[in-house]
């Protein structure tokens, strides 16, 4: 079992090693992460951000799980807008879940919890959550299947399943231009300002190689979901997907 192979960027790898190699790379990121989150997308990230909180329509009193909430980007403009939702940041690495706590350190907003725990099994019981998100995380998780079945456990019958995440561009040109710029100047970047070229390769290789829109959805689907669907940003460069719990 343990010498099936899976993909680390175009590496092939065993499957156990996956984890902990992606998790390295974010352990020597996590410092420069916003910066270079930032000067990558141009600051678009942000824009998708704000794009998947208009599509929540977070309510008060709703209870919200962030999985790999990295440095807490959501968690942040969420609090912003709201302030009575019991908040749950998971992260599997410990540093990132630190710059996260740091970020929340002198905030009033005292309904945050952070949480060191995987995607795949995740310590809460069942039916407990009204929203699930996940943002750029899903492609990082060695068991995507096993990670969207935890989303469906945990969620609330009538919760609401949200990820954003890097896609598949619809037009041509686009997939070229963009291939060019994950393949060059991303890890050019990488190794420039947070030096290290390594984890950006990374990124670039990862997102090709995760599912399109389509076979997403169907993933979603299989995992249990209903009346699932996405919507392309900027032509499909990302998307967010949404599915809901009956
Ligand atoms: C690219 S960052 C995204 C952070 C944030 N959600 C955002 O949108 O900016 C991916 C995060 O997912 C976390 N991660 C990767 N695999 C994970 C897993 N299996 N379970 C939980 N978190 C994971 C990483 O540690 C990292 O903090």
């Amino acid at each position: 079992m343990n010498n099936l192979k899976t993909n680390f960027g175009k590496r092939k790898i065993k499957i156990s090693e996956k984890t902990s190699l992606v998790q390295s790379l974010f352990t020597n990121v996590s410092k420069n992460y916003d910066l270079m989150n930032d000067l990558m997308s141009f600051g678009t990230h942000r824009i998708w951000k704000k794009t998947l909180l208009e599509i929540m329509n977070i309510r008060s009193n709703e209870k919200i799980i962030d999985v790999g909430s990295g440095t807490g980007d959501l968690i942040k403009l969420i609090t912003k807008k709201n302030n009575n939702n019991e908040i749950y940041c998971v992260d599997l690495n410990a540093n990132m879940l630190n710059e996260c706590k740091n970020k929340f350190k002198n905030n009033k907003y005292n309904k945050i919890k952070f949480i060191n725990a995987n995607a795949e099994n995740l310590p809460f019981q069942k039916n407990i959550f009204d929203k699930y998100i996940i943002s750029f995380c899903l492609r990082n998780v060695t068991h995507i299947e096993k990670a969207l079945s935890e989303a469906h456990r945990i969620l609330k019958p009538g919760g609401s399943f949200y990820c954003l995440e890097f896609s598949t561009p619809n037009t041509t040109i686009i997939n070229s231009l963009y291939n060019e710029y994950k393949k060059k100047i991303i890890p050019f970047l990488g190794d420039k300002i947070a030096n290290n070229k390594d984890a950006y390769k990374y990124l670039d290789e990862s997102i090709s190689l995760f599912p399109n829109q389509e076979s997403l959805l169907d993933m979603i689907n299989d995992a249990g979901f209903t009346t699932s669907n996405f919507i392309n940003i900027f032509d499909g460069i990302v998307s967010i997907h949404k599915g809901y719990k009956v």
